[in-house]
């Protein structure tokens, strides 16, 4: 018998990617690829790419730099380029690098096997009317883990001023509610007892139900709750016009749904918020935390921001220092406005590098002073923690907690993939101590 042959995937930027090159592992596997986690094994590269910032997309470029005397060397040795740098530079990247055979958008994974035997085009960018989702194969696990990604959504209608997803990834596209439920139940039947709902405006999901009828995203996560065997259920990223009233009541009610919220706002100046196109203001975003909070009063939010956006001055900057102190994060990212190529902001004067730069480190410093002081309210507390892993420590397990932060624990006896009480004894840098209650 031939051996198998071999795939290498990296993957870079958001969770959908993580997704998708399960996914494409797959469906590489059932045409006789295996996974290596070996580079130098593999008889196929696959580079699953990220176009927000530029520094995200010139990674592609340096690695497949690193690539071009391994493949010299290895002249069968295939080089693929999926993702949203494959989707937003297509034949481009060809061209300024042939040592790539393929080229493959997010939306037509369900061809790459055929392109990786050579039966499709090199380079296949399109929108496809058909749903990839109806060609992958199902999910099968690789490995037994307790906690899993399931895309319910993809795309973006919302156009931010700064932002590539809605041209990498196309407009928002619902699966339907059966074909998720049966997802879910295929996962939890194999030991998964956390599942992470994603896209990239995952409460704006509107699916057909079984019913005939249009289902909301609170309803979803209902409908997914009642699967007998999963724990916990969370979502990301939701964008803040699309809280509607039952999504925040679940939290207040569907004890599966995690105390946790991933709840972007990019700005805390209105001028700014406008002029990303983010349709809301700071204050309506305030009072919707407020709301949020009435139903879920241990909530803990995270955010992203963007410092250095064209046109923001000191001002708009202290304006968003402001909203972090009113709202108080758990944790959250920064970003410094980075130009990309075909959005609305691309040609609008620039904030001085350095100005931008200052502001970026403000900003985390505040944001993290917040995180510790949210690690250090959970000393003393008891939470839910589910074991993903074992500790470097003898007998030692690691877990996340309710609230996504990593708790280290002493349990010889347990295993991965249970979920224990937890009393926490300990905040370090960047996770949790705790003891078995
Ligand atoms: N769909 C999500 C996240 C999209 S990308 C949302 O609506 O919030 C993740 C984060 O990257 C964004 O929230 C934003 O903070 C950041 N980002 C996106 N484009 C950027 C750009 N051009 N420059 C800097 N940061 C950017
Ligand atoms: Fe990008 Fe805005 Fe869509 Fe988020 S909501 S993916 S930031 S366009
Ligand atoms: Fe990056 Fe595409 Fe995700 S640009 S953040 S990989 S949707």
């Amino acid at each position: 018998m031939a051996e198998p042959k071999k795939l290498f995937i990296k993957t870079y930027g958001c969770q959908m990617n993580v997704y998708d090159s399960a996914r494409m592992a797959e469906a590489m596997g059932a045409d006789g690829y295996v996974l290596t986690e070996d580079q130098a094994q593999a008889d196929m590269v696959l580079l699953n790419t990220c176009h927000i910032r530029e520094k995200a997309a010139e990674k592609l470029y340096s690695d497949l730099g690193r690539l071009k005397p391994v493949k010299a060397e290895k002249p069968d040795l295939k080089i693929a380029v999926a993702g949203c740098v494959a989707q937003a530079e297509g034949e481009e990247i060809v061209n300024r690098m042939p040592l790539v055979d393929l080229v493959v958008g997010p939306q037509s994974y369900h061809k790459l096997p055929a392109m990786a035997r050579g039966e499709g085009p090199r380079v296949l960018t399109e929108f496809p009317e058909e749903d990839k989702f109806d060609h992958l194969p199902k999910a099968r696990a690789t490995r037994r883990a307790p906690t899993a990604f399931l895309t319910v959504q993809e795309g973006c209608d919302k156009f931010c001023a700064f932002c590539v997803v809605p041209y990498t990834r196309g407009a928002e596209v619902s699966r339907p509610v059966d074909r998720i439920l049966a997802e879910a139940r295929d996962l939890v039947g194999r030991g998964v007892r956390e599942i992470t709902l994603l896209g990239q405006n995952v409460n704006g999901w509107h699916g057909a139900g079984p019913d005939g009828r249009e289902w909301q995203f609170g309803r979803l996560i209902r409908a997914i709750a009642e699967i007998d065997g999963l724990d916990r259920i969370r979502y990301t990223t939701s964008h803040p016009n699309d809280m509607t009233d039952d999504l925040i009541a679940a939290h207040g009610d569907e004890p599966k749904l995690m105390p946790y919220l991933h709840l972007p706002v990019q700005s805390g100046s209105d001028r700014v918020l406008k002029a990303m196109n983010r349709k809301h203001t700071a204050d309506a975003y305030l009072r919707l935390i407020d709301r949020i909070r009435a139903a879920r009063p241990d909530i803990m939010l995270t955010s992203d921001f963007i410092a250095g956006f064209p046109g923001e001055t000191d001002q708009d900057h202290r304006d968003t220092l402001r909203l972090i102190e009113a709202v108080g994060y758990g944790s959250a990212f920064s970003f410094k406005y980075s130009a990309r190529p075909g959005t609305p902001a691309a040609g609008r004067e620039e904030v001085p590098s350095e100005v931008a730069d200052a502001r970026l480190q403000e900003l985390q410093a505040l944001l993290s002073r917040q995180q510790k002081a949210a690690q250090q309210s959970m000393v003393g507390r008891r939470l839910g923690v589910l074991f993903e892993k074992k500790g470097r420590e003898a007998g030692q397990m690691v877990g996340k907690s309710d609230y996504l932060h990593s708790v280290f624990v002493a349990a010889p006896e347990a295993k991965i993939g249970e979920l224990v009480e937890v009393e926490i004894t300990h905040s370090a840098p960047n996770s949790l101590a705790g003891r078995l209650v």
